[in-house]
């Protein structure tokens, strides 16, 4: 496959908001070309999540995830991938007033090929977005459990788990969905109120950790494919040992070095 000429006709927000009900939506992070092109012809959307501040950069939490980082990756996945939605997620601060928002979404616009933006937050972000929305720029909205808030919370929680707290989701979502949010992504949600909201939206959900009723499902590609020894969340289905696989191969080289078995004649000028 090309890195320049697309697989497949180029994905729209529409066409995506067709897909509700029809077939589910697949959606995976990446945070480079490399990777980016390998999904290409299989993911309906790609998300440059800010979860690479963890497990690209090594850190505790997304939170210190920057606007300039977050460009960098954007750019280089857009250049691996043409297809698919590629949806930017906009890091911690970036968007605490809709005039900052707005200016750091157009700012992600003019210097990547991102096709929308990521914010987490509920209702009480539902200004912004509006104000994004009326100004060109396509959002995903990210409610249950954010990230985001991890410190602010103390912890990742799931939610959905009282009464109160389904009519609170299914009242963000209903909002967040008013004021022009094109899919809403809900993490962490116990399935039956997951796929309550998602009967209740006119724009397809997509789920990571929210059970099999959302329109879509988004998995960070580094647990989906086992390179998180330490760590996997209950919702990670592993499709690869990958972590395995490349220290058994890496080991293997180093054998081959350290034994004078590489290379050969057969890798030499
Ligand atoms: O940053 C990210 O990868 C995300 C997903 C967990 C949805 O926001």
């Amino acid at each position: 496959m090309s890195m320049l000429i697309p697989a497949r006709k180029k994905l729209t927000v529409k066409s995506i908001q067709k897909l509700k009900g029809q077939e589910k939506l697949v959606m995976v992070t990446a945070y480079d070309a490399l990777f980016a092109s390998l999904f290409e012809d299989d993911a309906d959307l790609i998300l440059v999540g800010d979860s690479l501040n963890m497990s690209f950069l090594g850190n505790g939490d997304t939170l210190s995830a920057t606007m300039d980082q977050m460009i960098y990756h954007t750019k280089a996945v857009c250049s691996g991938a043409q297809s698919p939605i590629i949806v930017f997620d906009m890091p911690f601060g970036s968007y605490n007033t809709k005039e900052e928002a707005l200016k750091n979404a157009i700012r992600v616009y003019k210097e990547t090929g991102a096709d929308a933006i990521k914010i987490e937050g509920g209702a009480e972000r539902a200004e912004i977005v509006e104000h994004l929305v009326k100004n060109g720029i396509a959002v995903i909205s990210h409610i249950g459990l954010m990230p985001q808030f991890v410190r602010a919370d103390g912890g990742y929680k799931v939610r959905g788990k009282s009464s109160e707290d389904e009519a609170e989701l299914l009242k963000d979502a209903k909002i967040l969905e008013q004021a022009g949010a094109f899919v809403i992504l809900l993490e962490g949600i116990k399935s039956e109120v997951a796929t309550k909201i998602t009967n209740e939206l006119k724009v397809p959900t997509i789920g990571i950790g929210a059970g099999a009723g959302c329109d879509g499902q988004v998995l960070v590609w580094s647990d989906m494919f086992g390179f998180f020894e330490s760590f996997k969340p209950k919702f990670v289905k592993k499709y690869l040992n990958g972590a395995k696989l490349i220290r058994e191969a890496f080991s293997e080289y180093k054998k081959d070095v350290k034994e004078g078995k590489f290379p050969t004649d057969e890798y030499s000028y």
